[in-house]
C-alpha cells in the first residue's frame, strides 16, 4: 500500500483502545523486521526515522526504503519523523514524503515549545500531514527518580498546550526513560488518566523499552495510542549478532550474520505488537477492522 497518514490511524486506535507500535528503523534489516511482522500480524505500523539515523544514512534513502517496503505489504504503514528538533528538519522530512511529523520542543521553555510547534503544525497541516508534539520531558538513561518526576507532564498545562499549539497527538512524560536496557520503569498511570481527561488527542508513550508490561497495558487503557520502541529491538538484534560473530569469527559475508539478527528483531516486534493489542486490526483488504474489537471506556 502507499504510505498512510498517522492521523486516521491514531484516531482509530484511540477509539478502539489499542496502541500502534512505532518502531525505529535504523537500517534496512530493522525496517524489514518491522514491516514483515506488521503484515504477518495484520497490524498497522508506524516506521520511525530519527535525527541520529538521518545523520547516519541521510534522509532520502531511509524515506525511499520505507516507501518501497510499505508498497510491498497490504497493511497500513506510516513514515514518521521521530524527535524532529527544528522547523527545518520537519520541512525536509515533509519534502521527502514523510506522512507524519514530530517536533520535540520539550527542552525549550514552554512558550518557545508552543511557538515552534505552531510553526511546524501550520506548515504540515497545509500539506495535510499531522504533527506529534511533546510536553514534559522524557529523559535519557542516568537520571534520578526525582529528575524523572520533575520532568513529568502536567495535565492542565497539556490541555493549554494542545489548544495553543494545534498538534495532532501529544508525547507525554509519565515515568519512562529513553534507552533503558532493563524493563524496570513503572508509569504514573494516574497521571496518564488525568492527562487523557484534559487532552482528547491520541497520547504517545516514548522510551517504552524500559517500561514494565503491566504499566504499558494500563497506559494504553487510559489513552496512549502510539508506543515508541527502539532500544529493545536494537538489543535483540545485537545480542544475536554478537553471538553469530563469536560463533563464526572468520565469516566475511555479513548477510549470513545479519539474517538471524533480523529474525531476533522480528520476534521482538511481534511481542510488542501483540502487547499493544494491535494484532488483527487490519482486514484482508488493508482496511481497519470494524467495529473495533475492544471497547473499554478509559474514564
Ligand atoms: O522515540 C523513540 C523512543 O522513545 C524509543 O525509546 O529506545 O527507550 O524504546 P526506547
Ligand atoms: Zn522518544
Amino acid at each position: 500500500m502507499p504510505l498512510v497518514s498517522s492521523k486516521e490511524l491514531l484516531e482509530y486506535a484511540q477509539q478502539a483502545h489499542f496502541a500502534v507500535g512505532a518502531f525505529n528503523a535504523d537500517s534496512m534489516e530493522m525496517l524489514q523486521a518491522v514491516v514483515e511482522v506488521a503484515e504477518e500480524e495484520r497490524a498497522p505500523v508506524i516506521v520511525q526515522v530519527s535525527e541520529p539515523t538521518i545523520r547516519y544514512a541521510g534522509l532520502a534513502l531511509p524515506a525511499g526504503m520505507v516507501k518501497i517496503a510499505a508498497a510491498e505489504v497490504d497493511v497500513p504503514v506510516v513514515l514518521h519523523l521521530d524527535h524532529g528538533t527544528s522547523l527545518e528538519q520537519n520541512a525536509h522530512a515533509l519534502r521527502a514524503g514523510f506522512t507524519s511529523l514530530m517536533i520535540d520542543g520539550s527542552r525549550l521553555p514552554y512558550d518557545d515549545n508552543v511557538a515552534v510547534t505552531r510553526q511546524v503544525v501550520q506548515m504540515a497541516h497545509a500539506a495535510g500531514i499531522p504533527v506529534e508534539a511533546e510536553l514534559g520531558k522524557v529523559l535519557g538513561q542516568g537520571v534520578s527518580p526525582n529528575e524523572v518526576r520533575a520532568a513529568m507532564t502536567d495535565p492542565e498545562q497539556a490541555a493549554e498546550f494542545v489548544r495553543a499549539a494545534g498538534c495532532d497527538s501529544l508525547a507525554i512524560a509519565v515515568g519512562s526513560i529513553h534507552a533503558m536496557t532493563g524493563r524496570e520503569a513503572e508509569l504514573d498511570v494516574d497521571r496518564v488518566q488525568a492527562i487523557a481527561r484534559c487532552v482528547r488527542l491520541p497520547l504517545v508513550l516514548h522510551g517504552s523499552s524500559g517500561v514494565k508490561h503491566e504499566s504499558v497495558i494500563a497506559a494504553i487503557a487510559y489513552g496512549v495510542c502510539k508506543v515508541n520502541v527502539a532500544t529493545y529491538l536494537r538489543q535483540g538484534f545485537m545480542d544475536v549478532l554478537r553471538a553469530e560473530m563469536a560463533a563464526c569469527p572468520d565469516e566475511v559475508d555479513f548477510r549470513k550474520l545479519f539474517a538471524p539478527a533480523r529474525e531476533a528483531a522480528k520476534e521482538r516486534v511481534r511481542e510488542k505488537i501483540r502487547l499493544f493489542g494491535a494484532s488483527g486490526r487490519i482486514d484482508g483488504h488493508g482496511g481497519f477492522r470494524s467495529p473495533p474489537t475492544l471497547r473499554r471506556s478509559p474514564h
